[in-house]
């Protein structure tokens, strides 16, 4: 694994970056900031390695503030309706950071934070191991909670993810990663094209602030039907309250496999480069977003302007605002037990 300085941040606290390789070639490199996929390079049909997320080529560029391109999102990943939840008996009042509600996990998430970094390298594959301790009170969640979490870049072009966490008070936590994909790779302008499955019969829809409303609504009949493979402009600009909300696709899929183990939630296909990404979970939920709010104002590397679906988000979590709903699955850990998810991107090509 080859480990370089990445600059430092405001407060002096140096930055690195690791760039993990597989025995075909494949690489990704991590930042110790927000723990950030900074870029993935995949081979395409004909064997070409091309990058496949959106990111910056220096920490500036992320330290000026992005929509959490790579991150690790937490303490708790999605919104939280009102920026307020009761445990216990308790109200916790969160930062409001997108209109009414807190957003991934408030005003400096794990996304701004610096992770303490490890070679956990072994036989099987690369691995970096990150850590971070959330002080209790952070952002308004209770207790101190504990975070790792393990990158692994297998030989089966596998990028692994392994999140756990343990706390000390009852506390709420949904971890995910916000790596914006785009399968056409770095001169690819939209995602409009690429043909997507989901293994979900349900979705939750929102209200328009993107809260859920508690319903699980059937995706039969609906622009959110993925269950076949369907590209993902297909449908998009379809006169739909749902879409109209989101301004595009920016909604939680409750996963037909309903969590626990690992298993397949969504087939991404690009039809040029032939490249095919397969998301395994064990998480209950996957938020599809299409970049909706990406408005042209960031350039990432090589120049390339984030414009509006230039790349899609699959984002595997719990289902948004859970801590207000109790019919959900539950965010809740406590004391002597111990979160742990797990969620792999499968690379690799097709006709
Ligand atoms: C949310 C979007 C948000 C984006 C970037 C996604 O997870 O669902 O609504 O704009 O993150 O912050």
């Amino acid at each position: 694994m080859n480990k370089q300085a990445f600059g430092s941040t405001a407060d002096g606290q140096p930055v690195d970056i690791y760039t993990l390789t597989n025995k075909n070639g494949m690489q990704a490199s991590v930042i110790t900031y927000g723990g950030i996929l900074t870029r993935l390079q995949t081979p395409g049909r004909a064997g070409q390695l091309d990058d496949v997320v959106l990111g910056f080529d220096d920490l500036a560029s992320y330290l000026k503030g992005h929509p959490y391109m790579g991150a690790i999102v937490g303490r708790y990943g999605n919104r939280i309706g009102n920026a307020r939840f009761t445990l216990d008996g308790i109200e916790y009042k969160l930062a409001a950071n997108n209109g009414p509600n807190a957003l991934h996990g408030g005003l400096k998430g794990f996304d701004k934070v610096v992770w303490q970094a490890r070679d956990a390298s072994d036989a099987q594959a690369e691995r970096l191991e990150l850590r971070y301790l959330s002080k209790d009170g952070e952002e308004g969640y209770p207790g101190n909670l504990s975070v790792t979490v393990v990158y692994s870049l297998t030989d089966q072009n596998e990028l692994r993810i392994d999140y756990s966490a343990t706390t000390d008070k009852d506390t709420v936590v949904n971890l995910t990663n916000h790596s914006y994909f785009n399968l056409g790779g770095s001169s690819e302008p939209d995602i409009l094209g690429h043909e997507l499955t989901l293994y979900a019969d349900r979705f939750t829809p929102v209200d328009k602030t993107l809260i859920p409303t508690g319903e699980l609504r059937s995706v039969e009949g609906t622009p959110f039907d993925f269950r076949k493979p369907a590209l993902v402009g297909a449908r998009i600009n379809q006169k739909d309250e749902q879409l109209g909300f989101g301004g595009g696709y920016d909604h939680n899929f409750v996963l037909s496999s309903g969590g626990g183990s690992l298993a397949l939630a969504a087939r991404v296909r690009e039809p040029k480069s032939g490249r095919v990404m397969e998301v395994l979970t064990t998480e209950p939920g996957i938020q599809f977003y299409t970049g909706n709010f990406l408005d042209g104002s960031l350039t990432g590397r090589g120049g390339r302007v984030f414009t509006k679906r230039s790349g899609l988000c699959l984002e595997t979590q719990h289902f948004p605002d859970s801590p207000n709903k109790p019919a959900f699955p539950s965010t809740e850990l406590k004391p002597g037990q111990k979160y742990q998810t797990t969620t792999v991107y499968r690379f690799s090509v097709s006709d």
